[in-house]
């Protein structure tokens, strides 16, 4: 039986990656401030006799030191996400993604613990050749600019993960997330799905920003978590990169007549004019507000090592959102 650390395990993807590893039958501790997570995410597991939950900041270095030290292996997902925190409050994102990683990095190397960090498509910017392969360039926009600094402090998060690796001999391995879906993502943060979803349900008008033809690829939690544990369990995925994502691509604004069609099969009332309202990024994020437009990964390194590749659409991920939203 191991011992599993995973920082951030209240939140989305750590709850359920906490779930699938308790259900492997190894023992998990979580470290959550509860700061975008929540309790209710793992209510469902706190009886459960392997799991230990600790309330506290990754930033609390005896609390880290303590947890590192009893550990097997660390799945390090705690960050300030979500474009709206960003925007809101830049220092607590640079803070806790740089400085908390910077802890568990140094840590990891003083009882030699294999890590695997958590980063994100958001690396490449502004990048408009996709498909994204992991050696491609980052093209980011101005420090004046908020929004790029989240890009940044993951990205000072895979250099230090790197060069612990290279220096000390650290066992590390840097998962790239794009964008990642499933029941228990908050909408409150920013993120496009459970938004949408909590409008059409509340029978408010669908909020699509710009004019709605940005592209995203959408990847169900289920299969990420899979990626992410094949990966824990590679040697060869030691010291290396890999981005995690479905590459198919679907617009805002089709998704977001999607999601009206999935509601409305399942016999839920929503508007019948203005379903959808356009709403400008100024005033949806901050003036000047630079998106992307297209975001597709390129997975041939990750499906070459370990054969992962998703396997559940985006129809089966928005029907089991609906149906865990409607249930309660
Ligand atoms: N969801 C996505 O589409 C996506 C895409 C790219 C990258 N990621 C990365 O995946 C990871 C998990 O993201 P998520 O979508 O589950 O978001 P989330 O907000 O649900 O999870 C992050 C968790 O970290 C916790 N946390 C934040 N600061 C902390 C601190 N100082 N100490 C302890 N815990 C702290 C939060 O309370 C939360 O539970 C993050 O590192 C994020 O950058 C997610």
């Amino acid at each position: 039986m191991n011992n599993i650390l995973i920082t951030g395990g209240a939140g989305f993807i750590g709850s359920h990656l906490a779930e699938k590893i308790l259900n492997e039958g190894d023992k998990v501790t979580i470290i959550d401030d509860l700061s975008t997570g929540k309790l209710n995410n793992i209510n469902h597991l706190l009886n459960n006799s392997n799991l230990e939950f600790i309330n506290d900041s990754i930033l609390n270095i005896d609390t880290v030191d303590r947890l590192i030290k009893n550990t097997d292996i660390i799945f390090h997902l705690a960050a300030a996400v979500g474009v709206y925190l960003i925007v809101k409050d830049p220092v607590k994102v640079i803070e806790t993604n740089i400085l908390g990683t910077h802890s568990i990095l140094q840590l990891a190397s003083k009882y030699n613990k294999k890590v695997l960090i958590a980063s994100t498509s958001e690396i490449y910017g502004k990048n408009s050749h996709v498909p994204f392969n992991e050696e491609d360039d980052r093209i980011l926009g101005p420090t004046t600019k908020s929004r790029w600094s989240y890009s940044t402090s993951k990205a000072v998060d895979e250099f230090l993960g790197l060069a612990y690796h290279k220096q000390n001999g650290l066992a590390v391995t840097i998962f790239r997330l794009f964008n990642t879906v499933g029941p228990k993502q908050e909408s409150r943060y920013g993120m496009v799905i459970p938004r949408l979803i909590d409008q059409s349900i509340q029978k408010k008008p669908l909020t699509v920003y710009g004019d709605g033809l940005q592209t995203r690829c959408f990847c169900d939690v289920d299969d990420v978590v899979n990626g992410i544990l094949a990966l824990s369990k590679s040697k060869k995925a030691i010291g290396e990169v890999f981005n995690i994502g479905s590459n198919i691509e679907i617009s805002i604004l089709d998704l977001a007549k999607k999601i009206l069609q999935i509601v409305r099969k399942n016999n839920i009332e929503t508007l019948t004019n203005n379903q959808i309202k356009f709403v400008p990024y100024d005033e949806a994020y901050e003036v000047g507000f630079e998106d992307m437009l297209r975001r597709v990964p390129d997975t041939t390194k990750i499906k070459s090592l370990i054969g992962w590749e998703p396997k559940i659409s985006l129809d089966q991920t928005l029907n089991r959102i609906i149906s865990e939203k409607l249930a309660n």
